[in-house]
């Protein structure tokens, strides 16, 4: 696959940088918040047409309706790009299934795919099809939908898979004795679990789509610290009071939504931005700042692991009734 040079460039990479992506088509998972809102702003505000898939219908048509009033006042030198509404629970399978199967009804392909939707941190909780809740989500509702829609993503130019992780992936495990936290939960190892997976399936993702020759690209980003819903609702979600106290010492160094969601829109949409890349906030202790490439957890560069992961994902998806084997790698 051809990866463009990067540009020259004077100053750091911004939302400006982004090519016009007028006519092509891109799905972001939670798009109705934080940084999956500013993803499918920036997408739209340079021309592509953005499917926000949400969990809930009211907060997608809501987003939706903000979304195209901001666009309206904003000054872009071409219009803007059509935004439509999907209904997506990545913590049901059915629904993810149904999420695919409508898309492929509607479009008949798709462009970019923008993993980003998550959870952080809640007390152990399983998703409908009896997973635990952040890897069920963060982790296995995105593999799910990625293999759901790879027929969608093939035959595309540049066709794009960029998968949202965290800087939670360097304190991550995978402990495939102990997948979903049965014997043993720390809500934080979960996470840092579910986060660690994102990369890995990233990594072996775009193995075997090399070796498919399926001319797609598998990157992933990290947005650092960013000011959006994911706190707010894992402290509603685990009634801890110390982290609300700890996010407000924290609140210098958060940056904004639409700062974090730089590193993905760089992988989603920048011309140099490499098969495989890890993307990241260039300021201190990788918190804030413009997009660079940064290093994945060292974990993620067990290849054995990578494709230990993908094989038992894919044997837990096999093993629920609610999914349709789909299988395409
Ligand atoms: N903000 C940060 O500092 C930070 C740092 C590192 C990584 N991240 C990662 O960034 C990504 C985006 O998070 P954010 O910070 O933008 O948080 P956010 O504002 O809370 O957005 C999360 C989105 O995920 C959606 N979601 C949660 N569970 C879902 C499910 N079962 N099915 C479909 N959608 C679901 C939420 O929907 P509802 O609105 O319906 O809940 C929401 O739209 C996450 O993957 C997170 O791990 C964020």
């Amino acid at each position: 696959m051809p990866i463009a040079p990067a540009p020259a460039r004077s100053g750091p990479w911004t939302a400006a940088a982004i090519p016009d992506q007028g006519g092509r088509l891109a799905l972001v998972t939670g798009a109705n918040s934080g940084l999956g809102l500013e993803t499918a702003r920036a997408l739209a505000a340079h021309g592509a047409t953005v499917v926000l898939a949400c969990r809930s219908p009211q907060k997608a048509a809501a987003a939706r309706a903000q979304l195209l009033a901001d666009l309206a006042h904003q000054s872009v030198a071409s219009p803007h790009g059509a935004i439509d509404c999907l209904s997506l629970d990545l913590a049901d399978l059915a629904s993810v299934a149904a999420a695919a199967d409508t898309l492929a009804q509607r479009y008949g392909r798709l462009d970019l795919l923008i993993n980003n939707a998550g959870v952080m941190a809640p007390p152990r909780t399983l998703t409908r099809d009896g997973f635990e809740l952040q890897f069920g989500t963060n982790h296995l509702g995105h593999f799910a939908l990625t293999q759901a829609l790879l027929p969608l993503l093939k035959g595309q130019t540049d066709a794009r898979v960029v998968s949202v992780t965290s800087g939670a992936q360097y304190f991550g495990r995978i402990d495939f004795d102990d997948l979903q936290g049965e014997r043993r939960y720390d809500r934080w190892q979960a996470y840092g679990q579910s986060k660690l997976a994102n990369v890995m399936f990233t990594l072996e993702l775009q193995r075997r789509l090399d070796g498919a020759n399926a001319g797609i690209r598998a990157l992933a980003a990290h947005p650092g610290l960013a000011r959006t819903s994911l706190q707010p609702s894992s402290v509603a979600a685990n009634g801890s009071w110390f982290e609300p106290i700890a996010y407000r010492l924290m609140g210098p160094l958060f940056q904004s939504a639409a700062m974090g969601a730089l590193p993905q829109l760089y992988a989603a949409t920048a011309p140099e931005a490499a098969p495989a890349g890890h993307y990241g906030p260039d300021g201190f202790g990788g918190l804030g700042g413009w997009p660079r490439p940064v290093p994945v957890a060292a974990a993620a560069l067990n290849t054995n692991n990578c494709q230990r992961l993908w094989q038992v994902s894919q044997e837990l998806l096999a093993g629920c009734s609610a999914w349709p084997q789909v299988d395409c790698l």
